[in-house]
C-alpha cells in the first residue's frame, strides 16, 4: 500500500477482446465531459485507522468521498475482500505500510461511478474489480491500470475474491513453481483464501496436493475442495505423514504463507530439486538460522524463494493481465469457485478481523458497504 500500487496491471484487462467471456461488449471509447462527475464534496462511510493496533483502531467514520483525477476512476464498492495483509496493516507489521490515517483494503469488486479526465475504455456503470488500496469504503478512487473490467452478471462477492487469492496461487504454481502434472506440492493454511485457490488451480494442473491445516472442520472443507491429502499440523507428525504419503520421496514444491518455525520442517519434506515458495508471515518472520537450515539439506539441491503478487503486477504487467483474463474466464465458466465463508457489513470490519485472526475462516470473508 505504501509503495506504488498505481502501476499494477500496466495493461488493463480488456474483457471485450476475450472471445471466451464477453463478445458483446465493445470498448466504450472516450468518455464525454458529462460522465466526469465530481463527488469530492460529498461524504461517505469508510473504515479509518488513525493508529495501528488491536481491532479497536478500525473506526467506521464519515470521510470525504474521493474524486477521480486525471487517468483515474471512481468505483462504488460492492464487495471488499478481507485479506490477511489487511490484518498486518492494522497491526503495523505489513512490509508496505500506508501513511496514517489509513483506510485498509487491497481489493474489491464494484461498479464504475465516474471517470476522470482522459480515461478511455472504462465507463460509468461498468462492473470492475481492482487491486489497489483503501477498499474498506463506500467509494474508492483507482488508477485505470489497476482496474479490471469483468463480465456482466458475475457474482460480485466471488469476483472480489479472485485477484489476490487466485492470481497469487496461479503465479506461484505456474510462473514461479512451473508445476507439472504428476508433481506433488504442499500448501500451508490449505483451508484459507489462498489455500482454496491453490487446491483448485493445482488440481486443474494435474498436481497431487497435500495440505496442512489445524481443525477437523477445515480438514472436511479441504476435502470438499478436492485436496488429495490433508494433515493436521496441530495433532499429526507432519514430516512422518508427508514422507509416508510421498513414499519417502518428499514434495516438489512447498507454498509457505506461515514461516515462523516452519522452514526446518519444510526442508525435511522437500524432494531433491524441490523448492519452497515463501509468501506470508502468519506466524511471524522465519525463526532460526536460515542459511544453516538450508545447508543441512545442501545435498538435495533445493531452494527457498520469495513471492509477492505485486512483483507480477509491477514488473510483469502483461503476465498479470494474461492471468486475470484466464481467471475471470474460468470464474465466468464456473471452473474456479471462490468459497465465500461469510459476508459482513463494512461497519463490522473489526469483527471481520477478529474472525480472520481466530483462524476459523475457510475461504474468503467479504465486507459489504
Ligand atoms: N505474497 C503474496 O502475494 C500474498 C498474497 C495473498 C496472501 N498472502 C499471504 O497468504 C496467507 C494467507 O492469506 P489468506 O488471506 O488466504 O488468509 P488465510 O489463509 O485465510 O488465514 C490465515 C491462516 O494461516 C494459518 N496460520 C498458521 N499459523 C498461523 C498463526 N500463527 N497465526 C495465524 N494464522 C496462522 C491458519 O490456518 P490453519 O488453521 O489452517 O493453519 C489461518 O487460518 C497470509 O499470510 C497472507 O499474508 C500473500
Amino acid at each position: 500500500m505504501g509503495h506504488n500500487l498505481t502501476a499494477v496491471q500496466g495493461r488493463r484487462y480488456n474483457a471485450a477482446i476475450d472471445p471466451k467471456i464477453n463478445n458483446d461488449r465493445a470498448d466504450p471509447g472516450p468518455v464525454t465531459d458529462l460522465s466526469i462527475i465530481s463527488r469530492g464534496d460529498s461524504v461517505m462511510k469508510a473504515i479509518q485507522m488513525h493508529k495501528t493496533g488491536t481491532v479497536d483502531v478500525l473506526n467506521y467514520e464519515d470521510v470525504q468521498t474521493p474524486a477521480p483525477g486525471k487517468g483515474q476512476v471512481l468505483v462504488k464498492v460492492v464487495s471488499a475482500s478481507v485479506n490477511f495483509a489487511d490484518v498486518m496493516v492494522r497491526k503495523g507489521t505489513y512490509p508496505f505500510m500506508p501513511p496514517l490515517p489509513a483506510t485498509p483494503g487491497l481489493e474489491c469488486s464494484g461498479v464504475v461511478e465516474a471517470v476522470g479526465e482522459g480515461v478511455t475504455g472504462l465507463r460509468p456503470g461498468q462492473p470492475v474489480v481492482l487491486l489497489g488500496e483503501k477498499c474498506y469504503a463506500e467509494y474508492v478512487v483507482a488508477e485505470t491500470a489497476s482496474v479490471t473490467p469483468i463480465p456482466e452478471g458475475l457474482d460480485m462477492d466471488e469476483a472480489a475474491a479472485v485477484i489476490v487469492n487466485y492470481a497469487t496461487a496461479y503465479h506461484m504454481l505456474h510462473t514461479m513453481g512451473q508445476i507439472q502434472p504428476g508433481q506433488t506440492l504442499l500448501i500451508h493454511a490449505a483451508a484459507g483464501g489462498v489455500g482454496t485457490a491453490v487446491i483448485q488451480l493445482a488440481k486443474e494442473a494435474g498436481a497431487k496436493v497435500i495440505g496442512l491445516t489445524s481443525s477437523r472442520e477445515k480438514v472436511a472443507y479441504t476435502v470438499q475442495q478436492g485436496i488429495d491429502y490433508i494433515v493436521n499440523h496441530r495433532t499429526d507428525n507432519v514430516v512422518k505423514r508427508i514422507m509416508e504419503i510421498t513414499y519417502k520421496k518428499g514434495v516438489d514444491l512447498v507454498l509457505n504463507s506461515v514461516a515462523g518455525d516452519t522452514f526446518a520442517r519444510d526442508l525435511e519434506v522437500l524432494a531433491p530439486f524441490g523448492n519452497i515458495i515463501w509468501f506470508g508471515f502468519a506466524a511471524g518472520p522465519p525463526e532460526g538460522n536460515l542459511a544453516e537450515q538450508l545447508g543441512t539439506h545442501f545435498g538435495k539441491s533445493v531452494g527457498i524463494r520469495t513471492f509477492v503478487i505485486y512483483t507480477v503486477a509491477q514488473s510483469a504487467p502483461e503476465l498479470m493481465a494474461q492471468s486475470l483474463d484466464r481467471l475471470f474466464a474460468q470464474l465466468a465458466a464456473k471452473k474456479i469457485r471462490p468459497h465465500i465463508h461469510g459476508r459482513m457489513p463494512l461497519s463490522e470490519a473489526a469483527r471481520a478481523h477478529e474472525f480472520l485472526e481466530s483462524g476459523a475462516v475457510m475461504g474468503k470473508l467479504i465486507l459489504k458497504p
